[in-house]
C-alpha cells in the first residue's frame, strides 16, 4: 500500500464559511496580517490580538467540516498508518471530521499557553470574558496558541521524516507562498514522491507538482478520493 502524506491550507476551509488569508488582499477577516499574527503585534497590542483569536476561535466552533475534510477522513479510514495529515490550519476542523493522524504545524485557535512558564490551556477552559487571560500558576499573560510569522512552526523533524517516507504527497488548498509548508513539496519530490495538487488558483510551487486539480475542493477531492480507494 502505498503512503500518502497531506498538507492542507486555508483552502480546504473556505467552502466551511472560514476566510483564507491572501485572498483579501492581505487582510484576514480585515486586520492587517502583520498585526494580528506576529509576536511584535502581541506585543503592541495584546488585547486587539486576543480578541481577534477570541472571536475566530468562536468562528471555528460555528463553522463545520466539509466535503473536502470528510473526504480525507475517507482516506485515512481506509490507509491508516499509511496515511498523515499535515495541516497550516488552526480551526480543527480535520479532527473535527474524524481524522486522527493530524499535525497541526502551525498551532490551534484552540489553545494557548503562558509566555512565561509555557503551561498549557485549552480556550475552552478559560474565563474568556476578560481582555487577556491569564495564567493559573505565575500569573503572567496568556497567549494564542498560535505560529505568528516569525516563529517556527510545530513537528518540524516528524514532518521531515514523512516528506522522506511518502509515496504520494497532496497539497490541497495552500497558496504555496508561506516557508516553510511552500517547500515541503520541493523536499517530498526530491525524495522520489508522487506530487499532487487541489487548488482553485495555480499555486506559487506549481514547478514542483506532478499533477494539478484545479477548482474547488469540496468538487474536486471526494472523487479524487474514490479514485485513490479504487485502485
Ligand atoms: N478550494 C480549493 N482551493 C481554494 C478554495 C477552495 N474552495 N478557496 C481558496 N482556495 C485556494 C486559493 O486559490 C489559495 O491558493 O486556497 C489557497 C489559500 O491560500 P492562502 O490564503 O495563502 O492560505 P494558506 O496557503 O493556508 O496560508 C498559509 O499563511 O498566513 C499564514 O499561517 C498562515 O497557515 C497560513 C499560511
Ligand atoms: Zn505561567
Amino acid at each position: 500500500m502505498k503512503k500518502y502524506l497531506i498538507l492542507t491550507g486555508a483552502g480546504i476551509s473556505a467552502e466551511s464559511g472560514i476566510k483564507t488569508f491572501r485572498d483579501s488582499g492581505g487582510l484576514w477577516e480585515n486586520h492587517d496580517v502583520q498585526q494580528v499574527a506576529s509576536p511584535q503585534g502581541f506585543q503592541e497590542d495584546p488585547k486587539l490580538v486576543w480578541q481577534f483569536y477570541k472571536d475566530r476561535f468562536n468562528q471555528s466552533l460555528a463553522a463545520e467540516p466539509n466535503t473536502a475534510h470528510y473526504a480525507l477522513k475517507k482516506l485515512e479510514d481506509h490507509l491508516q498508518d499509511h496515511f498523515h495529515l499535515i495541516t497550516q490550519n488552526v480551526d480543527g476542523l480535520h479532527s473535527r471530521a474524524g481524522n486522527e493522524r493530524v499535525i497541526e504545524m502551525h498551532g490551534s485557535l484552540s489553545n494557548a499557553f503562558c509566555s512565561s512558564c509555557r503551561a498549557s490551556y485549552r480556550l475552552a477552559d478559560l474565563d474568556l470574558s476578560c481582555d487577556i487571560p491569564s495564567c493559573e500558576k505565575c500569573g503572567n499573560s496568556l497567549r494564542p496558541d498560535i505560529v505568528w510569522f516569525g516563529e517556527i512552526p510545530y513537528s518540524l523533524y516528524e514532518i521531515e521524516q514523512l516528506l522522506k517516507e511518502c509515496d504520494v504527497f497532496m497539497v490541497i488548498g495552500t497558496s504555496g507562498s508561506v516557508y516553510p509548508a511552500a517547500g515541503f513539496v520541493m523536499t517530498a519530490k526530491l525524495f522520489g514522491a508522487h506530487t499532487v495538487a487541489v487548488n482553485l488558483d495555480r499555486p506559487d510551487n506549481l514547478g514542483f507538482i506532478d499533477e494539478l486539480h484545479q477548482g474547488k475542493c469540496t468538487q474536486m477531492l471526494p472523487a479524487l478520493v474514490d479514485k485513490i480507494l479504487s485502485k
